[in-house]
């Protein structure tokens, strides 16, 4: 008889977006003339940008003639994108890195739930509560014990350090759920922890190019000494609009390694390249060409117009929710707003709540874990119309 991965069993049935698409495509069955509006899971509404589109129909035309098509893309990513990635992300904003620390990858969804793979599952796991999904429920499913640090308004939002050392620390910033940041000394606590403790700090900058005040840090590799204690994952969804076609990259040093259990000291990079190589075929040839473009000047003219207009939204949001008497949190510098619920609601009697008087839809927080229970978050990435259209019916309630 066939065996199950038993922690499969441990990690309920669905995952949380699935799960509220399930339950807003049963409402829809029920009440199918009612008009939804989702400010629910951060899927982005607004056109790919016309430099974006230009290079990929560029790209799409090379495939079309044998002399110029691709087949199998380097499992690392082209040249042409690294480079890009290095010279802007990094290069000149003063982080030294080198080309072949960067892999590039289908998204941090991904890299960040695939990263485990190259790392025993006997590491203790520290993980802010709450977080995106994917890092606890990865982490479950390979049987790893995971300590909680709770993000709440009584610190802040600030993780303490864990109560019993921990091998790996998932750090979100900006943060999803929450919205909130980190400053530079707030991380660079993080980085010093993790070089004394020998840890590794696996750092999700999906939103960094949301941060709006100066003071906060983009990558974790602005930190002295991160480069021996930290990976860090980037991606084109939010940036870019990238979210259907996938594009993002994870950073992995050369100084960073680990041990094995009869204590051989190995390369995380020189790991991970094994492991994508096995594992991943690269990402197509049409959307790194996509990806390049959004480092040209008038890509990002273009992309840092989309994301004003989402933290247009994310300010009209807050200021509603404010004005119904709320306490809300984020929304400054990532494109999610955390509100406590009215009446101290659970977060998924607010979901109903929502959904039934008004047709919106939000994520309820107790789904990126128990210190979530009572708050529910909101994303900036609906259009203009809708966000309004949600901000009125929400004086309903
Ligand atoms: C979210 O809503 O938290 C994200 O869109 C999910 C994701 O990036 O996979």
């Amino acid at each position: 008889m066939i065996k199950i991965n038993e922690h499969y069993t441990e990690i309920g049935n669905n995952y949380l977006f699935a799960e509220i698409a399930k339950r807003v495509r049963d409402y829809k069955e029920i009440y199918p003339d009612k008009a939804v509006i989702s400010l629910g899971i951060g899927d982005v509404t607004q056109a790919i940008v016309p430099v974006v589109i230009e290079a990929i129909h560029k790209a799409t035309d090379e495939m079309a003639n044998a002399r110029t098509m691709r087949g199998y893309a380097p499992y690392e990513g082209y040249d042409f994108l690294v480079n890009a990635i290095l010279k802007n992300d990094f290069l000149d904003r003063g982080i030294s890195l080198e080309a072949d620390e960067i892999f590039v990858s289908d998204g941090a969804k991904s890299d960040t739930g695939n990263i485990g793979d190259i790392l025993s599952s006997n590491n203790r796991i520290a993980i802010t509560d709450p977080a995106y999904p994917v890092y606890v429920d990865t982490n479950q499913m390979a049987g790893r014990i995971i300590e909680l640090l709770p993000c709440t308004p009584a610190n802040h939002f600030v993780p303490a350090f864990p109560e019993k050392i921990a091998d790996v620390i998932y750090l979100c910033y900006p943060n999803n759920p929450t919205g909130t940041v980190l400053t530079k000394e707030q991380l660079e606590k993080w980085v010093d922890y993790a070089l004394e403790h020998q840890s590794l700090i696996l750092f999700d900058a999906a939103y960094e190019a949301y941060i709006s005040q100066p003071d906060i840090p983009h990558s974790i590799y602005e930190i002295e000494g991160a480069k021996k204690t930290a990976i860090e994952f980037r991606s084109f969804s939010k940036t870019a609009g990238f979210t259907g076609m996938r594009a993002g990259y994870t950073v992995v040093p050369k100084e960073l390694t680990a041990q094995t259990s009869k204590g051989e000291i190995l390369s995380l990079n020189a790991l991970w390249r094994r492991r994508q190589s096995t594992k991943f075929n690269g990402t197509a040839y049409i959307v790194q060409r996509g990806a390049e473009a959004t480092y040209t000047q008038e890509g990002q003219k273009q992309i840092r117009e989309v994301i004003a207009y989402y933290m247009e939204n994310a300010r009209i949001i807050q200021n509603g929710l404010e004005n119904l008497g709320l306490t809300t949190y984020g929304g400054k510098n990532a494109p999610y707003i955390w509100v406590k619920t009215p009446h101290n609601l659970s977060s998924w009697e607010f979901f109903d709540l929502l959904l039934h008087k008004t047709q919106i839809v939000g994520t309820p927080g107790s789904g990126f874990g128990q210190a979530g229970e009572g708050f529910f978050r909101f994303t900036a990435f609906g259009n203009r119309e809708n966000t309004l259209e949600a901000v009125e019916r929400m004086k309903t309630l």
